[in-house]
């Protein structure tokens, strides 16, 4: 991933540009919530870089700084935002519309820092997002033009917001299932299918085109193919920029990342695992469309296959049914209701159950990730890294691997890979867990 001489993360000096494309429920939580938290009205939980500590050295050295001291990171208050929408609602009107924050106690006391920011017209087309209609959306002669007005976009807010540094982060739809073909192969077929209107260029990939194209860190919080394909990758190399994705791993997923490897750390069969979603928000309605529906179910069933391996445990893992649904369900707005029903068995092969019902909150969940991810693939930019951010799948559900792996799903290896990076990145030794030099280890 990287060219990065250990210990030698440059500062965070001036401000820090934050676009999201999207400025939907994820998006506006995530502003909203970092005013809050600026003006001391609401508390960062969830994040990482906000709350977290890090161990360094022997345990008998008893260091535990907080992440955001030992490693440079941006500070809530260097954060500028900006973002793209063919809804024209600004944050204000989003936060209302989204009903996530509690309008008096929330949103209110900061209207004014909401309102002003106001969606810059998208790159929008309703053939990949069939259940949403834009207004406040670009036009142009062909794919590549309507990619150059985003990069004039990120030039634009750049200048005007004085900010020194941007991260872009994907919080918009969820785009129909496209398949890598031709066209995403190499750069220059790329670039050629967007000058040709190729359909198998979507919108999502044009942003992440022209993010790259001006040096800027790009994020995926949807399962889209968006970076994960040769062009990108191979234009993130030789800009030099980090990318990383797929798709914020926040509710059903994140305890079946948790889950799964406890089923096979203890050597436990999985015969069946049936998981059902009630959401109501307007990313529900999107993922009721089949073709949106089925690029997020694709980015949810790869998980238990990575994690529990029945090539090498085909007794215990090799039947495992997997299903995952999700129901468009009004009224219950952004507070999701994930059901999971785990069919496991034990010695001898007998049979037990396991049943989760989590009662969540779906952008107070992602909100925190996106925080996260913007402030480390900015520290990542800064680190000299480049390429795909592994060390972030963390984040992802769908976590976006360099060619020739394959991804980690694991909720605690990710972290573990995540704190040791920061370590490496601070010229810090990793930590094995080894212990045989107890008590020095
Ligand atoms: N816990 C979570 O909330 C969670 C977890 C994982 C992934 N996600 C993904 O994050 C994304 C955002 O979720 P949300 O709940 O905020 O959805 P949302 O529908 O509230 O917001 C998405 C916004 O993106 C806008 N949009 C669509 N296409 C666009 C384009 N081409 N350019 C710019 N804006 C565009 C829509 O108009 C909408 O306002 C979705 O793809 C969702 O699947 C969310």
């Amino acid at each position: 991933m990287g060219q990065l001489k250990p210990g030698s993360v440059a500062k965070s000096e001036g401000k820090l540009g934050v676009m999201c494309v999207g400025l939907g429920a994820v998006a506006s939580t995530f502003i909203a919530g970092v005013e809050l938290s600026r003006k001391g009205l609401a508390k960062p939980y969830g994040s990482l870089t906000q709350l977290a500590t890090i161990r360094l050295g022997k345990r008998t050295e008893e260091r535990a700084p907080l992440i955001r001291d030992f490693v440079p990171l941006a500070s809530l208050e260097d954060l500028v935002f900006a973002a793209w929408d063919p809804v024209p609602d600004d944050a204000y009107r989003s936060c209302l519309h989204c009903g996530v924050f509690d309008k008096h106690e929330h949103v209110e006391p900061i209207r004014p820092f909401l309102e002003a920011i106001k969606p810059l017209p998208a790159v929008f087309d309703q053939t990949y997002v069939k259940r949403l209609e834009g207004k406040n959306v670009k036009t142009g002669k062909n794919k590549r033009d309507l990619a150059e007005q985003l990069r004039a976009d990120i030039r634009d807010f750049k200048a005007k917001s004085g900010a020194s540094r941007l991260v872009i982060v994907w919080c918009a739809s969820t785009e129909i299932f496209i398949v890598p073909g031709a066209a995403h192969e190499t750069l220059a077929s790329f670039e050629k299918a967007m000058e040709a209107n190729d359909p198998s260029i979507a919108p999502s990939m044009l942003y992440a085109w022209a993010a790259l194209m001006e040096g800027i860190p790009f994020a995926n919080g949807a399962p889209n193919l968006t970076c994960d394909i040769g062009a990108i990758t191979e234009l993130a190399a030789s800009k030099k920029v980090a990318i990383g994705g797929k798709d914020f791993k926040t509710g059903q997923t994140m305890i079946k990342t948790v889950l799964a490897p406890m089923f096979k750390a203890r050597m436990l069969g999985v015969a069946g695992w049936y998981s059902t979603n009630i959401l109501g928000n307007r990313d529900g309605e999107v993922l009721d469309d089949p073709e949106s529906f089925k690029t997020k179910e694709e980015s949810k069933l790869g998980v238990l296959e990575f994690i529990l391996q029945p090539k090498l445990y085909p007794e215990l893992y090799g039947k495992l049914f997997h299903k995952v649904r999700i129901n468009y369900y009004p009224p219950r707005g952004d507070n999701k209701e994930g059901w999971d029903n785990i069919d496991i068995f034990g010695w001898c092969g007998y049979p037990m159950q396991i049943k989760v019902d989590f009662l969540c909150r779906d952008s107070i969940l992602a909100a925190p990730l996106v925080l996260d991810l913007a402030l480390f693939f900015d520290l990542a930019h800064r680190a000299g890294m480049s390429g795909v951010q592994e060390w972030l799948s963390f984040y992802f559900k769908s976590p976006q691997a360099i060619p020739g792996v394959y991804p980690e799903h694991d909720l605690f290896i990710q972290q573990t890979k995540l704190k040791n990076t920061l370590r490496w990145m601070m010229g810090e030794p990793v930590i094995t867990h080894l212990g045989q030099d107890y008590p020095t280890d």
